[in-house]
């Protein structure tokens, strides 16, 4: 009884410490940084409500959140914000987090193997599901003898948060972290460049609307590295953390979904949905998908080459559980008939892939047609698919599918515009219901894979399955028709 009492006064002590003056916080973080992540260990307590102390070592390389309030979301002024940043007031508790993504090499130990399209210990986990993500924080929790914070019931996870295990941080959490007091787009405030950070350097933010007068751009084009890098690399941001921009995108705990209006401590977001948010923006993203208030998402059973993760320990141990119900359904498609490949082409590869896929599948094809159709001048339709993006367009389409409901899955496919679909592609979906059927992407690019189009696809039609995607070099190589053929397998389509 003794050593309890003693055990809690520590807690209570380092509870207290941690809560006090956001200078002391400041010198600590200050000297995290100069040490290179040799963080100083601190204890935290597990939860009271469990009657039970455990007194745990915060690893190396963490480092301690202070809490505080902040603007979640960007400011109506911001350029390439999207609809869904709706600023709000959030205050996060502390907490502590990894100074680095998570490396392949702590992936594997735990997890005994490396799902990661790159290779090397010390690059960034990636192409690992949400439910991975949760799965290894269960797994490294387990194996280091703290409490696991998530209960794993096949896609239904819910979340201890009194639990001393590690944890994906919130969406909320996640931002405020990245921003470390900041209120530009970037922690690196109005640009980034790609000495600054892994990314899809060739296209720095506001690049879309300078395009053909780079000069006005306070970033000049940089490097494309076309690979995750390793996570200590760049500067680091006020709080410590390195790569919170670009790399490799990061899970957060929180459903996708409408930001609340109200005020709001410690938010989880929505408790049921289809899509997990990751932040951050990826080695392959555009600046402007990497701004700190960008919200990313996928299905939390899918993976990529972009996504990886960061973890995060509770500090100031939470109350409740906060439940996670998915609306995930599975799909078949037992026959071709019920499949439609609908598609955008502006210079025709999309409409070359389309044609092999429904010659593989005998499936019906339908090809979507603004009314008001680009300019053909390649500079010209650079300069209208920016702008369409950027107000969110919606074009009008010429031709509609009248017997929508006689589809069960949809392959749609489309180029990647400017890192995204082309506003074409956002008018199809939002003229359907796509509830109960499965959407299956194919996107011609010019070396940007899919971009963020997957996410905009997840944005506009939520209540859709999402199918593996397939990625193709403008028209695809001589190996087309078996990639093709290989993706149909993967999706379970019936073809040739
Ligand atoms: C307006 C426009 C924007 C583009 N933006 C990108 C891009 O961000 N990333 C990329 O990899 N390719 C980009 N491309 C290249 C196209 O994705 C690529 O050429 C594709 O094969 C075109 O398909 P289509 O012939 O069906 O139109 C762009 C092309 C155009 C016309």
């Amino acid at each position: 009884m003794k050593h309890l009492t003693a055990l809690l006064m520590a807690a209570v002590l380092v509870l207290g410490m941690s809560a006090c003056g956001r200078s002391e916080q400041k010198e600590d973080t200050a000297n995290m940084q100069n040490t290179e992540g040799e963080a100083e260990n601190v204890t935290v307590s597990a939860s009271p409500e469990e009657n039970e102390v455990s007194m745990m070592e915060i690893p190396e390389r963490f480092v301690l959140i202070e809490g505080g309030t902040f603007q979640m979301g960007s400011p109506e002024n911001e350029s390439w914000r999207s609809d869904d940043e709706t600023q709000h007031t959030v205050t996060v508790s502390n907490f502590y987090m990894s100074q680095y993504e998570l490396t392949q090499e702590e992936y594997e130990k735990v997890m005994g193997n490396n799902p990661s399209n790159f290779s090397g210990s010390d690059l960034p986990v990636e192409n690992i599901s949400w439910l991975d993500a949760v799965s290894y924080c269960n797994a490294r929790s387990e194996s280091e003898g703290r409490t696991p914070v998530y209960t794993i019931d096949g896609q239904n996870v819910s979340w201890n948060r009194s639990a001393n295990g590690y944890r994906l941080p919130t969406e909320a959490e996640w931002e405020y972290a990245c921003r470390a007091g900041t209120v530009t787009p970037f922690n690196t405030e109005t640009s980034i460049s790609a000495e600054e950070a892994n990314y899809y350097g060739h296209y720095p933010y506001m690049i879309e609307d300078n395009y053909f007068s780079q000069g006005n751009l306070d970033t000049q084009p940089g490097e494309y590295r076309q690979t995750t890098v390793a996570v200590n690399s760049f500067a680091p941001n006020a709080f410590g953390l390195y790569n919170t921009h670009g790399n490799v995108g990061e899970w957060v705990w929180d459903y996708y979904g409408e930001y609340p209006k109200t005020e709001e401590t410690d938010p989880a977001g929505p408790d049921s949905g289809t899509l997990r948010v990751y932040r951050g923006g990826g080695w392959n993203d555009f600046a402007k998908n990497m701004r700190s208030a960008y919200r990313a998402t996928l299905a939390q059973d899918k993976g990529s080459f972009n996504i990886g993760m960061r973890l995060v320990l509770n500090a100031v141990a939470g109350s409740g559980s906060v439940t996670g119900t998915a609306l995930q359904q599975d799909y078949g498609a037992s026959d071709n008939e019920n499949v439609l490949i609908a598609y955008f082409s502006w210079g025709g590869n999309t409409a070359g892939i389309a044609g092999e896929i429904q010659r593989q599948t005998g499936a019906d094809l339908f090809e979507i047609t603004p009314v008001n159709p680009y300019s053909n001048d390649y500079n010209t339709v650079l300069d209208e698919a920016q702008r369409d993006q950027n107000e969110q367009a919606r074009p009008e389409l010429a031709n509609h599918i009248e017997n929508m409901e006689d589809y069960d899955v949809i392959i749609l496919g489309y180029p990647n515009w400017w890192a995204s679909i082309p506003m074409p592609i956002a008018s199809f979906l939002e003229e359907y219901d796509f509830e109960g059927k499965t959407i299956i992407p194919f996107c011609s690019h010019g070396g940007g894979r899919f971009g963020q189009s997957l996410t905009a696809i997840a944005k506009l039609a939520p209540d859709a399955v999402m199918g593996e995607a397939l990625s193709v070099h403008y028209s695809g190589g001589a190996t087309l028709n078996e990639e093709i053929s290989q993706w149909l397998d993967t999706n379970g389509m019936v073809h040739e």
